[in-house]
Parts: C-alpha cells; structure tokens; sequence
C-alpha cells in the first residue's frame, strides 16, 4: 500500500489511510513535520480518546525538545481516509453543499467532499505550510474554483456560509465552539471526529473500524448534530374546532432538539404528548379533554421568517359525548395555519 510522507503523523497515531483516493491527494501533503510533533499530537489525541493518563508508547517518547508549531490548541493529526468518507455519508453531503473544515489539516475532508461528492468548501487551518500544501492538492486535482484554504484562527472564522461543518478537535476547542455552532442556519450539519460537542445530544452516530491505530479503541466515532430552528417560546393562531374558529396559543419548550410544551385551543387545554423538532420541521400533539369528548389536535409545518407555518389536524379522539354533535362531523379535519410568536424570544441560556 502506497504511504503519505506527510501521513506520518496519521501513521504513529495509528490512523492508517487505506488507500482509495490517496495517491493523488498524498502529493499536496507537507513532508518532514518533526517526529517529535508528530508524536505529541497523536499522542494528545490518544490520551483524549482513552480517557486514561496518557501513555507513551515506546516509539513515540519524546527524548527531545518539542518544537514550537504553529497550533493554537489542537494539534494536527489528520483524520483516517475511511473516517472522512463516514463523516460526508453521515452528513450527506452533495453538489449543493458548502463544507466548512475547521482546523483543516492536510484539507482532505473538503478536498474528498468536492471530489466525490462535488460540494464546494472551505478549510481553515491555522498552519501556514498545510495552508499551502492543501491548496497545491486542490489545484493539481482541478478542484480550486471550488475549494479553497485560507490560514485563519476557526475562531475568527464566519462560520454562517456553511451548510456542513467538519470538525476534529479536541473537546476544550469544540464546547468553544459549540454555541456559536448551534446558533447556525436551521438545517446546517455538523459532523466531528470522536468528540463530542459538550452536552448537545447528537442525532446520529456511526463507529468506523480503523483495525491498526497503534493506541486506543480500534474505530473512530462520528457525531452528526443537524442545527434546529429555535422556536421556543408562545405561539398564537385560529384553528376550526368542531365548526367553530378558536384561537390557539402553545408554548414551547425547547433544549437543544427536544421540545415540549403546552397547547391551548379554546378553553380546552394540556400538554404535548408529542413534539419534535429537526432544522426547520416542526410537530407537535396533544390530546384535549371537554365537553363533546376528547379531541386531538396535531401541527406538522416549517418554521419560516418567525411563523410557525404547516397543517394543523383535527381528530376526535374518543367517543363523543356528544352524540348530536358528534355525528354531525367528520371524524379529521385538515387545514393550513400560521402560528405567529406572541412574545419577544427569550435570550436562550441553552439555544439549540
Ligand atoms: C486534528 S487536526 C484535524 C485536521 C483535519 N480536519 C482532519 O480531520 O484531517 C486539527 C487541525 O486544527 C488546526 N488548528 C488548531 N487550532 C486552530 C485554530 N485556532 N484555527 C485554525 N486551525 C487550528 C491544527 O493546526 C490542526 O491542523
């Protein structure tokens, strides 16, 4: 198999690449990174993933000096090839996309992502040689009208362009990160490499065999968190309640994607007993108790520019009491509606 001189680092950290793809890409990668970076990056990264004081491999004992790299926080230990394909199937990444790479290494992720996938994008590394060497690869492989490096602190970074964001960092840089990650566009993906972003539940999770790492667990972990909109707080409209127009208000609960909350329509009202949010797609449910019977309303819709917009759902959900009214009724009624706040948003302590 066909090795990356500048894949060393991924190498003593036991992140074999495996191959496909990595021929064209090895040219563009930077040779000669000192041994002793090398080791104590993977090493960093090591001793994250094992949760245990650190060890140090006999290889890898760093007998001389560290020199001083251009890293503010994170070292460069470039993600496994298999890695990067799990990391853009988990976020689905394609032509419409534009992949933001924080701590861009080698640019692999958003190189593979324009490649296979034809997505633009950008990384942002704050190692001017990687820089370099990542936008000599782009270009050699005819990927620069849609790829591009630029040296950049990520923390300086705008990340508001993005639809997908790539991250592999250590956990100290990505609870940082994280409030502004969940502040972005509803919709957006954001996929990282092993960590986990503070206490934000991840959506999905995938384990990726990575069979010959040197140390630790022999998979890495993918994390995807898809951005939800924030609509927490009280909503109010009109709905058609068994032959009447009543007002509706629900107030919204909302911690990262849960939500939960209350419905009133009328003078009926109780909690959701359903409720969901995923990027701009909202639903929720209740069943109401009255005179008539019990009833369920159901709202399936978008978030849009401060409306709630989608199709509010009418059911009896029992028998009715009422037998006159009752027959006289369809059993589900459909309609569209539009929720508008009535308050202010509160400044959300835990924004999703
Ligand atoms: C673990 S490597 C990941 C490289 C690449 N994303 C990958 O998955 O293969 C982290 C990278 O982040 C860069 N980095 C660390 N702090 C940074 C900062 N504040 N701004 C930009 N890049 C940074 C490091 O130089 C390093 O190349």
């Amino acid at each position: 198999m066909h090795r990356c001189a500048g894949d060393r680092t991924a190498d003593m950290a036991g992140m074999r690449t495996d191959g496909v793809g990595q021929t064209a890409h090895c040219r563009g990668v930077r040779r000669g990174r000192p041994a002793t970076i090398a080791a104590s990056a993977a090493a960093v990264f090591a001793g994250m993933l094992w949760l245990a004081p650190l060890p140090v491999p006999a290889g890898l004992a760093l007998a001389q000096p560290v020199e001083v790299a251009p890293v503010a926080g994170a070292p460069y230990v470039s993600t496994p090839w298999p890695v990067v394909r799990a990391m853009l199937e988990l976020a689905r990444v394609g032509e419409t996309d534009f992949v933001l790479d924080l701590g861009s290494g080698d640019g692999r992720v958003v190189i593979e992502a324009a490649r296979s996938r034809g997505a633009r994008g950008l990384g942002v590394e704050i190692d001017p040689d990687l820089v370099l060497s990542s936008n000599d690869e782009a270009r050699q492989l005819g990927l620069s009208p849609r790829v591009a490096f630029e040296r950049r602190d990520l923390f300086e970074t705008d990340l508001s362009p993005a639809t997908v964001v790539t991250l592999y960092l250590l956990p100290r840089l990505l609870m940082e990160l994280q409030p502004r990650l969940a502040r972005l566009r509803p919709g957006t993906r954001i996929v990282s490499h092993d960590f986990r972003l503070g206490d934000w539940k991840p959506d999905a999770t995938v384990k990726v065999d990575v069979p010959d790492r040197a140390f630790g667990p022999p998979f890495s972990t993918v994390y995807l968190w898809v951005v939800p909109a924030y609509v927490q707080g009280t909503w109010e409209g009109s709905v058609a309640d068994r032959g009447r127009s009543e007002r509706f208000r629900v107030d919204l609960r909302q911690d990262y994607q849960a939500l939960s909350g209350n419905l009133r329509v009328g003078a009926r009202s109780g909690p959701l007993d359903r409720a969901a949010i995923a990027g701009d797609q909202v639903s929720f449910s209740a069943r109401l108790d009255g005179p008539g019977g019990p009833v369920r309303h159901s709202f399936e819709g978008r978030s849009v520019a401060g409306e709630l917009v989608g199709q509010w759902r009418v059911e009896l959900a029992g028998r009715a009491s009422d037998p006159v009214a009752g027959a006289s009724l369809p059993a589900v009624r459909t309609a569209d509606i539009i929720a508008r706040r009535s308050d202010a948003p509160a400044v959300p302590g835990r924004r999703p």
